[in-house]
């Protein structure tokens, strides 16, 4: 066994306390080992021995291993059932008294009142409604991500009109709001282009795209640019998403495929922090990478490439 520890500086009969090394055995096996260590007074006057005994404590900190793993897992528990408490609270929260000052107020003017109020009142019930069924959506489809139950179909996309098909649904629900750009950049030789099919599951792109389409445009200032641009590799496909927008503070953009995680700076925009966990999810099964950039107050990058090996 060896081990690079130094003599401690001792007096005769003094007992070192505990020191634990990491030894190797010959045969090139790790070992923890605590020495002690103690001085003994040889035949000779003024000459002393150390004298070490070593414990072999190779299982006792493999316990302590196991034992700080189960508890970074129970922190990690923790925090996230903190997260899925605020978000239920404000998610469903904010809708449910909408709904509810929204029926109070139909009950309380009966007949007196205008259509028009009316009508506006239903919309905001409605949109709450709606928010609500989204969420619920969002939570089952993580729920069966995680699950390991997500249904996983690849089958013949065409890119292009796929995805332009896409920003024209999402620039209709955005109206006027944001400047939404959608760019091909296709490779100049033959090996691919944007009319050919990709195999890809159709519901899961649908996910991954609306999800990281819908953060450019809520975390963006209204009359801002998003472009979204697909480039068709000889092997692969990236989606790049790219805004103006509030940016995502370094320290959160670790941790935001987490479920329920929100970056600090999102002060009143609504979310659930459900929705880059699941493109997260979505983009693995498909064996792919995501890239995240961003800069605080300038905007934020997200790149999704997906490799097509079994392209049709
Ligand atoms: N384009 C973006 N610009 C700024 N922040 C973003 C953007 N996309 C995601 N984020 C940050 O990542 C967090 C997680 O995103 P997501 O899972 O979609 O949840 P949310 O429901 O909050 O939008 C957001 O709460 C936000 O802090
Ligand atoms: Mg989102």
């Amino acid at each position: 066994m060896y081990a690079d520890n130094q003599p401690p500086n001792l007096n005769r009969g003094e007992l070192f306390k505990e020191v634990e090394v990491v030894c190797q055995t010959k045969t090139g096996h790790e070992l923890d080992v605590a020495f002690s260590c103690s001085v003994v007074q040889t035949e000779v006057e003024g000459l002393q021995d150390f004298v070490y005994i070593g414990r072999d404590i190779t299982k006792r900190k493999q316990a302590e291993a196991e034992i700080h793993k189960a508890l970074a897992k129970e922190k990690e528990l923790h925090e996230l059932k903190s997260r899925f408490v605020s978000m239920v609270s404000h998610e469903f929260g904010n809708p449910l008294s909408t709904v509810l000052i929204s029926t109070e107020l139909l009950k309380q003017g009966g007949e007196k009142i205008t259509p028009q109020k009316k009508e506006r009142y239903l919309d905001c019930i409605k949109a709450a409604t709606k928010q609500m069924n989204q969420l619920m959506n969002d939570v089952l489809v993580l729920g069966k991500t995680e699950a390991g139950k997500l249904d996983f179909q690849p089958s013949p996309i065409n890119l292009k009109s796929f995805c332009s098909d896409l920003v024209a649904e999402i620039k209709m629900k955005d109206g006027q709001n944001h400047h939404l750009l959608f760019v091909t950049t296709e490779p100049s030789n033959d090996s691919g282009n944007l009319d050919q099919f990709a195999s890809l599951d159709e519901k899961l792109l649908r996910h991954i795209l609306t999800n990281l389409l819908s953060n450019a445009i809520k975390y963006s200032p209204q009359d801002s640019t998003i472009q979204f641009e697909v480039i068709f590799q000889d092997e692969s496909v990236i989606f790049e998403i790219k805004d103006q927008g509030i940016g995502i503070p370094t320290e959160d953009q670790k941790k935001l495929f987490e479920s329920f995680y929100r970056a600090k700076n999102v002060g009143k925009i609504p979310g659930t922090g459900l929705g880059l966990a699941i493109v997260k999810q979505a983009v693995d099964i498909h064996g792919g990478k995501i890239m995240v950039a961003s800069e605080v107050g300038v905007g934020t990058t997200i790149r999704v490439k997906i490799p097509l090996t079994s392209q049709f």
